[in-house]
């Protein structure tokens, strides 16, 4: 099928930082006049109603999930980052999420075994813990610049320990998880690519002496259970494993930090729903999913199309790089009543699709939840007349093409 130019073109482009930092009424232009738009300076086709992100996500006969030329590229930054891996990392092998039925089936099975919910009530009280610790150190201060001292270490130091590294190397991680995401984040030069790289094999060299030690004694941290989840089966290579912890920590930190820091801006921005959370905490888990609704931290991902197909009238060529907009999707009044109103009290808000639908959908999203349960009860248990302390700047995210990540959030609150 031959590429059909798009008539319709958005006056703004995606990849001006200014709309990703607030791409809502491009979404509302799109979902009204070209559903399925191909984003001219990457040839990206971003799918932005709700039912035609529920299509592309539930049928991956056709939206398939393995990565196709189009969505990652094999620009000469892409093959400068793969040789580090292949002279000194490991290359890491195509897992869970990409990959397609069977193959998806297979590891999301084992996975299965460590994600249950009875794994994650087991997490809970060191969750809860840590948010308490992290508060304590800002708490008689009366300020804090919440996206460092809160929302970042939260999730970074949980995971951290769980993939058995001490707390105190929680801005190694950090550093790390950065490196893991850098090629997907923005478009970098082969020597930034290298750079990245390198760091990334750094992680895999302490993760290989992780799973090793874990294989030769087992202990009941995530790590542990991933190794040894594969039961009567082949066990997992180290290029799977790499790819798998990958995946966990791209998909695990960065994530959950917009979550948080996102929620309470929303809940700055709304003091009327932050009132209304305050008479009444027990819509604090309403209150979560519609923030995640509201402003998805995850924008979108990747598919590569394995036929060509139309989508809302828009012709699709066989492997072209597609991108289901959970956060577009999510504002789509066909499925919310005014979908531009922040209500913690709406009552479909567990229709949204900001952990994704189908067979990739979060497997951290009760972990995921458990992290932002634990950390408003504390907040609000803890903290009183939360309020912004400098305005903020002008653009509030870093730029991504995919997450939301906040830079600052500079409170001033009084102690409960
Ligand atoms: C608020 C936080 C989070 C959000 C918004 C989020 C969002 C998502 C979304 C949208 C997907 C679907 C991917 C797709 O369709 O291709 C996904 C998948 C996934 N997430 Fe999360 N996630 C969050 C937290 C976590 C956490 C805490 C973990 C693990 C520690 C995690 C691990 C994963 C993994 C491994 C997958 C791939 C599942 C598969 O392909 O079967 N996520 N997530």
């Amino acid at each position: 099928m031959a590429i059909e130019e798009q008539e319709f073109q958005l006056d703004n482009s995606f990849l001006d930082p200014a709309v990703q930092d607030d791409p809502f009424e491009s979404y509302a232009t799109l979902r009204e006049q070209c559903p399925v738009y191909r984003v001219p300076e990457t040839g990206l086709y971003m799918v932005t109603r709700y039912e035609d992100v529920r299509e592309a996500l539930t049928n991956p006969e056709t939206f398939s999930s393995r990565p196709g030329a189009g969505a990652g590229g094999a620009n000469e930054a892409s093959k400068a980052h793969a040789a580090v891996f292949a002279e000194r990392g490991w290359v890491k092998a195509r897992t869970l999420q990409r990959t397609d039925p069977p193959e998806h089936t297979h590891y999301r099975k084992i996975l299965g075994r460590v994600f249950t919910n009875r794994n994650v009530e087991k997490m809970k009280p060191r969750i809860n813990q840590l948010t308490h610790e992290l508060i304590d150190q800002f708490i008689d201060r009366g300020h804090c610049e919440f996206v460092s001292e809160f929302a970042l270490p939260l999730p970074g130091i949980f995971i951290c320990e769980q993939l058995g590294l001490p707390a105190q190397e929680y801005e190694t991680f950090k550093r790390w998880a950065d490196a893991m995401l850098a090629m997907s984040q923005r478009p970098l030069t082969p020597e930034e690519a290298i750079v990245q790289a390198e760091l990334e094999v750094e992680a895999q060299h302490h993760l290989a002496r992780e799973f090793e030690k874990r294989r030769a004694e087992p202990s009941d941290d995530l790590i542990s259970l991933i190794v040894h989840a594969h039961q009567d089966e082949e066990p997992f290579t180290m290029e799977e494993l790499q790819d798998l912890m990958h995946q966990l920590v791209t998909g695990g930190f960065e994530t959950t930090t917009a979550a948080i820091s996102k929620s309470m801006l929303l809940l700055l921005k709304y003091p009327e729903q932050m009132e209304k959370l305050r008479a009444d905490p027990s819509l604090t888990k309403n209150f979560i999913e519609e923030s995640l609704r509201f402003d998805s931290p995850v924008a979108g991902l990747w598919r590569t199309t394995a036929c060509p197909v139309e989508l809302s009238g828009t012709q699709i060529p066989e492997g072209a790089p597609v991108m289901p907009r959970f956060a577009s999707a999510n504002r789509d009044r066909e499925i919310f009543d005014e979908p531009d109103t922040f209500n913690i009290e709406r009552d479909n808000v567990n229709q949204h699709v900001a952990f994704g639908l189908g067979n990739h959908f979060c497997l951290g999203a009760s972990l995921a939840r458990a992290e932002l349960l634990a950390a408003f009860e504390a907040i609000l248990e803890r903290m009183d007349d939360i309020h912004l302390v400098d305005e903020m700047e002008e653009e509030v995210h870093h730029f991504s093409f995919f997450l939301r990540p906040m830079k600052k959030l500079h409170l001033g609150f009084t102690k409960k």
